[in-house]
C-alpha cells in the first residue's frame, strides 16, 4: 500500500468509526443492504458500479472456490487474504482443542478475515479491484504494518464446541470429570439470550467430517438479519450486549 492510499484509508477508518451508529446504517435485523456490510455505504470509490451488494461478498458466476480443501466458499467473491496460519488463542485454563493452524479457519471466519484482518481491500470483489478500502480499524490480523495473522488476543474459534461445552443447554452447571470439558460452558442446544428461536448448533459451522466448529459466525450475523443488538453500536451479535447477554448465552457464570 503506498502513503496515499494509507493517508486515505485512514480518513476512511475514521469516518466510518464516527458514523457507525444506527443513524448512519441499518438497525440489527433489517437486513445487509444499508447495513455496515453493505460498502456501498462508505465512498465513492467503493461503490460498485451497478450498485450491487452482495457482490462484494458473492457472485453468481465466476465464483472463488477452494483447491485444497472442502471447505465452505458460499459463491464466494472477494479474495482470500491467508487460507492458512492464523495463530489460535491460547491460555492456560483454555479446555477447548483448538484446531490446528491450518483448519481454525474452516467455515465462515476465513471469509470474516478476507477483510477483517485488513491485508485486503474491502471493495475487492469479481471484476472491481480498485482496492481503495482498508477498514477494520482494530485490524484483527495485527497492526496494519505489520501483519502475523494472529488471532491470540481474540475469543477461541475452530473448536468442536460439544467437545469442550459440558453445561446443560438450560445453564445448569456440567459434572463431567474429564479433561477438555469444561462445566461452566452450556451445550450447544443453548438458546441465545433475548434471541430465542435461535441456537448455539445452528450457528456453528458444520465441517466434512461432521464436527460442529465455533466460529465468528457462532457471535455474529454477516448479513445483518438475525442479530438483535441494542445500545449505541450494531455489532452484528445475536444476543444483545446488553448485561453481556451475549457472553451469558454460553458461559454459566
Ligand atoms: C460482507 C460480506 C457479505 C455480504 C455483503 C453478503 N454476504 Fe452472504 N454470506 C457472507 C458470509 C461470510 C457467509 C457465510 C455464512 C455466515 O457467515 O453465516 C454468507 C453466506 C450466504 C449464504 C449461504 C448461507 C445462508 O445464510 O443461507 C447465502 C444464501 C448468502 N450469503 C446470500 C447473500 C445475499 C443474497 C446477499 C445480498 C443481499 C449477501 N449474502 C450479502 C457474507 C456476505
Ligand atoms: C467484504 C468485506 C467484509 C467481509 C467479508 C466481512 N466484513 Fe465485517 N465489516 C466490513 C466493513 C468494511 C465494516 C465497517 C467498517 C469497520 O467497522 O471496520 C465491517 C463491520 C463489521 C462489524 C461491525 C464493526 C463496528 O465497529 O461496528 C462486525 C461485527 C463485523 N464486520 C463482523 C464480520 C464478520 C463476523 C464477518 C464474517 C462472518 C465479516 N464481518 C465479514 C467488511 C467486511
Ligand atoms: C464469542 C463471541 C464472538 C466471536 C466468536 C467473535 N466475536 Fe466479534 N465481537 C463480539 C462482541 C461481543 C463484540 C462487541 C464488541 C465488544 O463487546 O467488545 C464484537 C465485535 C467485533 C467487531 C467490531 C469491534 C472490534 O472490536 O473491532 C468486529 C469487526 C468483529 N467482532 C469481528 C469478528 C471476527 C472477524 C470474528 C472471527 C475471527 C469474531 N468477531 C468472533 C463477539 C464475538
Ligand atoms: C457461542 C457461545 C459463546 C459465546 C457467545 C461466548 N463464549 Fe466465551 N467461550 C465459549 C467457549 C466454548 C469457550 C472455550 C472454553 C474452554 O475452553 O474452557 C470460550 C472461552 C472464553 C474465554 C477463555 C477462557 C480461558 O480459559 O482462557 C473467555 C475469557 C470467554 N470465553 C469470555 C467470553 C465473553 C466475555 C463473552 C461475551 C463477550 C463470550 N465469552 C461469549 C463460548 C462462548
Amino acid at each position: 500500500m503506498n502513503k496515499k492510499m494509507v493517508l486515505s484509508a485512514l480518513s476512511i477508518v475514521a469516518a466510518v468509526s464516527s458514523s457507525a451508529s444506527f443513524a448512519a446504517f441499518t438497525a440489527p435485523g433489517q437486513g445487509v443492504v444499508g447495513s455496515v456490510h453493505d460498502m456501498n455505504q462508505y465512498t465513492a470509490a467503493t461503490k460498485d458500479t451497478e450498485g450491487r451488494v452482495c457482490a462484494f461478498c458473492h457472485t453468481p458466476h465466476h465464483a472463488l472456490t477452494s483447491t485444497t480443501v472442502t471447505d465452505y466458499m458460499p459463491l464466494w467473491s472477494h479474495t482470500l487474504a491467508n487460507t492458512s496460519g492464523y495463530k489460535p488463542y491460547d491460555s492456560a485454563t483454555l479446555d477447548a482443542t483448538i484446531k490446528d493452524a491450518t483448519t481454525m479457519m474452516e467455515g465462515p471466519s476465513k471469509l470474516c478475515m478476507s477483510c477483517h484482518d485488513g491485508t485486503v481491500a474491502a471493495d475487492v470483489h469479481y471484476a472491481t479491484t480498485t482496492g481503495t478500502l482498508w477498514l477494520d480499524s482494530d485490524a484483527f490480523g495485527g497492526a496494519a504494518v505489520a501483519k502475523d495473522f494472529t488471532l491470540t488476543n481474540d475469543h477461541p474459534i475452530g473448536f468442536v464446541y460439544d467437545d469442550v461445552a459440558a453445561g446443560t443447554a438450560a445453564g445448569a452447571v456440567g459434572t463431567s470429570t474429564e479433561a477438555g470439558k469444561d462445566n461452566y460452558i452450556k451445550n450447544s442446544g443453548a438458546k441465545f439470550s433475548s434471541n430465542l428461536s435461535i441456537t448455539v448448533a445452528s450457528r456453528l459451522f458444520v465441517n466434512v467430517q461432521n464436527k460442529a466448529i465455533m466460529t465468528c459466525a457462532t457471535c455474529h450475523d454477516v448479513h445483518n438479519k438475525k442479530n438483535v443488538d441494542e445500545g449505541t453500536k450494531n455489532y452484528l451479535l445475536l444476543s444483545p450486549n446488553t448485561n453481556s447477554q451475549i457472553c451469558l448465552s454460553c458461559h454459566i457464570k
